[in-house]
């Protein structure tokens, strides 16, 4: 049945190609940590793309409650986190995924860095890295006000006046983040936007360069 469905759309639009590129790859022997023990330290690009998927699956379930607005966002997680079933497990692995995931992401770029794999050709492929870092960093921050209490609040208060003692654009950077007078209304729906729309959107463009630029150029090395 399943064979049926898959030759009918392959015939009409060949879909084979797609995955016969995936699927007939060979992955080069000095990233098999079976012959190579020392090659582990290949993983970690892998398992940040891992938990970047748990986070968006986790996050796209927070989000069947929560309510971006102060009146309702932090009984909303109070009701997420003690009564709705699997609520404390699903916002649990929000809360924690976002902590690991910044450390794959930091052991990656060390990996990348002391291998030297960001050297010609890979110069822009390192660019395409450091703007995920980036908006890696603008997720964490921004995700981090949304459960609206006192620690969110704070933090992001102190954020917003680290951003604003930037020389020159300072003020017009704190400004945009805060999008009101203070900390409150405007900078809740503006953080929450930023987290679930611009940054994930900017997140999966920028990852879809970062691998076809891997397929194309393949893994550095041997060293
Ligand atoms: C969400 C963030 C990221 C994901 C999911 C990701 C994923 C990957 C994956 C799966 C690879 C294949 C090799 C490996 O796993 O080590 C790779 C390679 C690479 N990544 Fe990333 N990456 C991310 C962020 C970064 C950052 C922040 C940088 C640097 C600033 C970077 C620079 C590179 C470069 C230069 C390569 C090619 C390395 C080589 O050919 O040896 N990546 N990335």
């Amino acid at each position: 049945m399943l064979r049926k469905i898959y030759d009918w759309i392959d015939e009409r639009v060949d879909i084979t190609p797609l995955w016969r590129d995936l699927a007939d790859h060979e992955v080069p022997e000095h990233v098999n940590p079976a012959h190579h023990f020392s090659a582990f330290v290949y993983c970690f690009g892998g398992l940040t793309f891992f938990i970047v998927l748990i986070q968006i699956l986790s996050g796209m379930f927070l989000a069947l409650y929560y309510v971006p607005d102060i009146l309702n966002a932090h009984a909303s997680m109070e009701y997420l986190q003690h009564e709705l079933a699997f609520g404390a497990i699903v916002r649990g692995m929000h809360h924690w995924g976002a902590s690991v995931v910044i450390v794959m992401l930091f052991l990656h770029t060390l990996r990348v860095f002391f291998q030297g794999a960001y050297k010609k050709p890979r110069e822009l492929n390192w660019v395409v890295g450091m703007l995920i870092f980036f908006v890696m960093l603008g997720l964490g921050f921004t995700g981090y006000l949304l459960p609206w209490d006192n620690k969110a609040y704070f933090a992001t208060k102190v954020g917003i006046e680290i951003a604003g003692s930037v020389p020159v654009l300072g003020p017009y950077i704190a400004q945009f983040l805060q999008g009101g007078p203070v900390v409150g209304a405007e900078t809740l729906t503006r953080f929450f936007a930023i987290h679930v729309f611009f940054l994930p959107a900017a997140l999966l463009g920028l990852l879809a360069v970062h691998f076809i630029l891997i397929r194309r150029q393949g893994i550095s090395g041997p060293l």
